[in-house]
């Protein structure tokens, strides 16, 4: 049961009020219990039943919610470093992919992989993201679009959970037509819906269900239809949505109700007012836009519309391969023209809710989570605009200390 004392600045970052207020407390105090907050205000209002606490200087520190990564394809195998450089030189995602590189390639690694193998390179990864503050982390499969595959690296997403990682699973069978049904997409499709969601459902193994609509990938009636299956075995739809190309998919998460629309660096004026009009969060992934070369998401007008605006590293191989979540929120700063309480919001209460998490995690408020970062700077903004490889000093989760600084 200890105390946090001497904090310069916490960012406790309330759902309620607008996304540019991180609800930033000065010199104040944290007291946790076991895994929950149970105390959260100005040092000198700490009530007496904490004074007897053991007490914990934070040198005057920062200290913001643990971080929410609600957008990774965390399990891959192998990095695609000859496809960076074939973009510079002029060639795009999509000629790539059609030449058999991008999400295949991965696809063919990740499927030769054991379980055992995946699970570690998920751990390296994990290990790097805690140490930048990241506490909780949404993983989708879809590097391995068979059945076997993708139940596979679902259940190392669920041995990690049962490990201590706050996993949030997501089944993305649907994130490419895999090689092998070249010419029968249809049976593809049905697969997905007909095998792999209920057998994904009735295991538990995931919580949300997305698709990849675009050209490349799917269309808008089969991502209907690979959502609606979803939604019938339990799984809240997701997607990737207006990424390469204004496809019609913010239209369909607003139709469909999801708990989010991620990237929308070509979504409509029509799918704006759509998604504001159905609570659904936008997920911006400045990684993706930034190593793609194209213009990030339009995070003004969104924000301006209602939508709430997540930021996440849609950690990947391809076209975001960085974990680095702080640097993602200076880019949303610096590229997308969001306040640095906004980009902060954004990676914690924000992509709390577009996970359907923020009821456990995302701010720093009473019984909540005891998840939270002690970040080397003297507010939000200082953070934010002043890059360093990694400005945390500690992180906790779950009440226990998960990294610290020496
Ligand atoms: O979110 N858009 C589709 N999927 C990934 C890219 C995956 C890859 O290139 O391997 C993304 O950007
Ligand atoms: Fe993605």
């Amino acid at each position: 049961m200890p105390v946090l004392t001497n904090i310069g600045a916490l960012a406790r970052c309330l759902a309620e009020g607008p996304q540019d207020d991180a609800d930033v407390l000065h010199d104040a105090a944290l007291a946790w219990d076991g895994a929950s907050i149970r105390w959260v205000g100005p040092e000198k209002d700490l009530p007496q039943e904490y004074l007897g606490w053991p007490a914990e200087d934070a040198g005057k520190r920062l200290v913001v919610p643990g971080l929410v990564d609600c957008h990774t394809h965390l399990a891959f195998v192998g990095w695609r470093a000859d496809e960076f450089e074939r973009r510079i030189r002029g060639a795009t995602y999509l000629e790539i992919a059609a030449a058999g590189g991008g999400i295949a390639s991965t696809l063919a690694r990740t499927r030769a992989a054991d379980s055992g193998s995946l699970r570690t390179a998920c751990e390296g990864h994990l290990a790097g993201m805690v140490r930048l503050g990241v506490t909780t982390v949404e993983a989708k499969s879809g590097y391995g679009l068979s059945l076997e595959s993708e139940l596979r690296i679902l259940a190392v997403y669920r041995d990690l959970a049962l490990a201590g990682h706050r996993i949030v699973p997501t089944l993305l069978a649907a994130h490419v037509v895999p090689p092998e049904f070249r010419g029968r997409r249809e049976a593809y499709v049905e697969l997905v819906i007909e095998e792999i969601i209920p057998q994904a459902a009735a295991g538990k193994l995931a919580r949300f269900c997305d698709v990849f609509v675009e050209e490349s990938a799917f269309s808008v009636d089969e991502g209907r239809r690979i959502l609606e299956a979803g939604k019938r075995h339990g799984l809240r739809p997701k997607l990737h949505a207006d990424q390469l190309t204004s496809s019609g998919g913010a239209e369909l998460a607003a139709e469909l109700g999801a708990a989010s629309a991620d990237h929308l660096e070509c979504i409509s004026d029509r799918g704006i007012e759509q998604i504001a009009r159905a609570g659904v969060v936008a997920v911006s992934l400045p990684f993706a836009s930034l190593y793609l070369g194209v213009s990030p998401l339009p995070a003004r007008r969104l924000l301006e519309a209602g939508v709430p605006v997540a930021v996440a590293t849609d950690f990947n191989p391809g076209s975001a391969p960085s974990y680095h979540l702080p640097v993602a929120m200076t880019l949303a700063c610096a590229l997308q023209r969001m306040t640095p309480a906004e980009s902060l919001k954004g990676a914690t209460i924000v992509a709390a809710r577009a996970i359907r998490m923020e009821g456990e995690v995302g701010s720093l408020e009473p019984g909540k989570s005891a998840d939270f970062a002690v970040i080397d700077a003297d507010s939000v903004e200082q953070w934010l605009y002043h890059l360093r490889p990694n400005a945390c000093v500690r992180t906790v989760a779950r009440g226990r200390e998960a990294w610290r600084a020496n």
